[in-house]
């Protein structure tokens, strides 16, 4: 009983009522215009140079890298035209020491050595005509421009940009911490790192994943209008939305094309309200923000995004297990489990390190719906080595486990309606058309009910118009949206450079293509997408 009313007490610290969401919606528009305005603000609102959004009619073979979480994504993107397209792709897991790394040079030699991987594997043809080239013609570079694969660099860190392919390391966060990259241009630490292995390809694209996300997302959307907001909730949080260039009041250095009258700003919302105005703070979402590689930033990310909700989910626990008053995870004597064993925890589970829970098991304790929970019973032993739970000890760690999630929805709520009323754009659409809104990232594909919990809270906000106002609201899955989003930004920078030449590359690179035996590339790394 005592752990019973612990655990609510517990569970009640996570609420965020209705009346917190409008308040929360109303500040996010808040610190959105002093964004806008200047810089150096929480939320930092860049622009991006990125002045439209496709329309699915793209053409053309494509490279994108991906940085941005605990993985490197390099791929190949061939763009239908017909809103579908074909990605080939290797992944590979960032060395952890990489992550820390004293010189960015050790970084980014590594990701240049992964996309010479992924050329002489996927694009060997392509890449040995080159290196063919390169020994017998007297150009000093050895190749023409127009031979080198344009490649899209998403790379999802606060990044001040002041151009389509330029852009200087604001800070680093998802654990992240290379000092030496901080106020560099990223575009040129990657060039570098290619041309010393003299790969044919040119960086012509910097892009935020929740930018690619937005694009893609436009790309492959069934609507009649392009989406308005990318968003990522996996590792880290962000949004990428498209803005009246009349609201943007700060200065932009860069060139860019006024035509359309928008530009997409990536809001980098993981650092909304690092002040705390709104946010809520309790004692574990202190301990966490303290003991982190950054105390006092990103305080909305470190509340919604998968990197945080297991660590939050761990100090809460660890307090319960000092608890002396209730009993968890423990026997006081053999009546108290009904598995009729010992529960105890291994003096090696990771309950014990920072990080140590990983958001997946919040995801099966979500989706565990059997009177016995063994399936997160089982999951609590294989993966944190606590062994025979009890139902009430499962019971304790779902609960807390759910608050901890659904807070992370409702305040993801808030970011998504501030945006859709910043837009003006549910005015004038029909629940036919709705406003349409791409999302990314493990915690809103796997965790169950994240979108039902995000769109509960988006009905109570005052604005949105009730239910019937929610449902004029479309969150759908951009998946991998950050790899052919930044192929369709490389595009638009391609455009840009010299339009004519670029129609001999692309045929010479789709006579490449052609050429490739496809039937050697593995199967899971190739992927034909079409609009859902
Ligand atoms: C970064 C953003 C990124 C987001 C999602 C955050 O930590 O600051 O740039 O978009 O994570 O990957």
């Amino acid at each position: 009983m005592a752990l019973e009313a612990e655990t609510k007490t517990v569970v009640s610290k996570f609420e965020y009522t209705d009346d917190d969401v409008n308040k929360g919606v109303e500040e996010f528009l808040r610190q959105m215009h002093e964004g806008l305005a200047k810089d150096g603000t929480s939320m930092s609102q860049i622009p991006t140079y990125v002045t439209g959004v496709p329309n699915g009619t793209e053409r053309g073979l494509y490279m994108a890298v991906d940085l941005g979480g605990t993985n490197f994504r390099v791929c190949s993107i061939n763009l239908n035209g017909d809103s579908t397209f074909h990605l080939t792709f290797t992944k590979v897991a960032i060395p952890k020491e990489l992550m820390v790394a004293k010189t960015a040079e050790e970084l980014f030699a590594f990701l240049a050595k992964q996309i010479e991987l992924f050329l002489r594997t996927h694009h060997r043809e392509h890449f040995e005509k080159h290196i063919r080239r390169r020994m017998t013609i007297s150009s000093p570079l050895g190749f023409v421009d127009e031979e080198v694969f344009r490649l899209g660099f998403t790379f999802s860190f606060p990044v001040q940009q002041s151009g389509i392919n330029k852009g200087t390391l604001i800070r680093w966060t998802k654990g992240f911490d290379i000092p030496d990259a901080v106020g560099k241009d990223v575009c040129a630490l990657l060039q570098q790192e290619v041309d010393k292995l003299h790969l044919p390809v040119k960086v012509a694209a910097l892009v935020n994943d929740t930018v690619g996300t937005l694009m893609a997302r436009s790309y492959t959307s069934p609507g009649k209008t392009g989406a308005v907001l990318g968003a990522i909730f996996g590792t880290g949080t962000n949004g990428a939305y498209v803005e009246k260039l009349d609201n943007i009041k700060k200065p932009m250095t860069g060139e860019y094309d006024s035509s359309t009258g928008d530009m997409v700003v990536n809001t980098e919302w993981g650092s909304f309200d690092n002040q705390l105005n709104i946010l809520p703070n309790t004692p574990w979402d202190i301990a966490l923000d303290k003991a982190s590689v950054n105390p006092g930033f990103q305080m909305y990310e470190k509340r919604v995004s998968g990197m945080f909700l297991g660590e939050i989910l761990r100090l809460v626990i660890l307090d319960l297990l000092q608890n002396k008053a209730i009993s968890l995870f423990k026997d006081d004597n053999s009546a108290s489990n009904d598995w009729k064993s010992t529960t105890n925890i291994a003096a090696h589970s990771s309950i014990y390190t920072q990080w140590g829970i990983d958001t997946a098991i919040m995801s099966v304790a979500a989706a565990d719906n059997t009177p016995e929970l063994s399936t997160l019973r089982q999951e609590l032993e294989s993966t944190l080595h606590i062994y025979s739970p009890s139902l009430d000890d499962a019971q304790a760690f779902k609960a807390v486990a759910g608050a901890v999630a659904r807070r992370a929805a409702r305040l993801a709520a808030v970011a998504i309606a501030a945006i859709v009323l910043q837009t003006g754009h549910l005015a004038t659409t029909t629940a036919e058309d709705p406003v349409d809104i791409g999302v990314d990232g493990s915690l809103v594909e796997h965790y169950p009910y994240f979108r039902d919990m995000i769109f509960e809270a988006l009905a109570v906000v005052d604005g949105v118009g009730g239910v019937e106002g929610a449902k004029r609201i479309r969150i759908g899955i951009a998946k991998d949206g950050s790899g052919v989003g930044a192929a369709l930004i490389a595009l638009v920078a391609a455009g840009m450079e010299k339009p004519a030449t670029h129609n001999e590359y692309f045929r010479e690179l789709r006579n490449d293509v052609q050429s490739l035996n496809l039937a050697a590339v593995p199967e899971d790394n190739e992927v034909a997408y079409s609009s859902d």
